[in-house]
C-alpha cells in the first residue's frame, strides 16, 4: 500500500498573482498540505498499530483523523489544479450546457458556489461536485475538509475558505479573495473532471498535464 504524497504544482509558487500570493501558496501547499499528507499517513499507521493491540477504543478517534486528513489531501490536490496562470473566463462545451441546464446560467452557478463559499462559518470549502445519482451538478458547503459532503458526489471545483487560503493577502475581506477565484479557474481541468466523473472513469488526484 502507498504512502500518500505531496504532490507537485505545475506551476510555481508565485504563478498565481495577483490573485493570490507566491507567500500564500508556498505556505499553503508547502506547509498545510503537507501536513495533511503527514496526518493521513500518521493516522494509517496508528490505526495499524491499534488493530494490532486490538485497541478498539482508539479507532474511532483514528478513523475521524484519516477522515479529515485525507480529506484536506484529496481537496488540495484538486483545489491547485483547478488553478492556473492562464484561468478565468468561463466554461464552455458540455460543462458549460450542463451548468446551464443544472443551474439556470453560468451567473447563477457562480453566485451560488460564491455565497457557499463566502459563508463558510470557521473552516470549510465551496464545492462544484456532480451526483451520479440524481445526475446532476451540485453545490456543497463542505465543513472541515469532511462533512456536509454528500457522499455520491465527485467534486469538481473546490474553493479552498480556509482563513489559511486567503488571510495574509486579503486580511478579512474573504470576499475580494473569492472574487479573484474566479479569475484564475482553470476550466479545461474542470472540465476533464466532469467527464471522467460521468463516464466512472478513475481520474487521479492531481491530472496529467
Ligand atoms: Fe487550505
Amino acid at each position: 500500500m502507498a504512502d500518500y504524497v505531496l504532490p507537485d504544482l505545475a506551476y510555481d509558487y508565485g504563478a498565481l498573482a495577483p490573485a493570490i500570493s507566491g507567500e500564500i501558496m508556498a505556505l499553503h501547499h508547502g506547509a498545510h498540505h503537507a501536513a495533511y499528507v503527514a496526518g493521513a499517513n500518521r493516522a494509517v499507521e496508528q490505526l495499524r498499530d491499534a488493530r494490532e493491540r486490538r485497541d478498539v477504543t482508539a479507532l474511532a478517534g483514528l478513523q475521524r483523523a484519516l477522515a479529515f486528513n485525507l480529506s484536506g489531501h484529496a481537496l488540495h490536490s484538486i483545489f491547485w489544479t483547478n488553478l492556473s496562470p492562464d484561468g478565468g473566463d468561463r466554461p464552455d462545451g458540455e460543462l458549460g450546457a450542463a451548468i446551464d441546464e443544472h443551474f439556470g446560467s453560468f451567473d447563477a452557478l457562480r453566485a451560488e458556489l460564491t455565497a457557499a463559499t463566502g459563508t463558510v462559518q470557521g473552516s470549510g470549502w465551496g464545492v462544484l461536485a456532480w451526483d451520479p445519482v440524481g445526475d446532476r451538478l451540485v453545490v456543497h458547503q463542505v465543513h472541515d475538509h469532511h462533512a456536509n459532503f454528500a457522499v455520491t458526489g465527485t467534486p469538481l471545483l473546490v474553493f479552498d475558505a480556509w482563513e489559511h487560503a486567503f488571510y495574509l493577502q486579503y486580511r478579512n475581506v474573504k470576499a475580494d479573495y473569492i472574487e479573484q477565484l474566479w479569475s484564475i479557474v482553470d476550466w479545461a481541468d474542470v472540465g476533464r473532471r466532469f467527464d471522467a466523473a460521468r463516464s466512472g472513469a478513475p481520474i487521479g488526484l492531481v491530472e496529467d498535464r
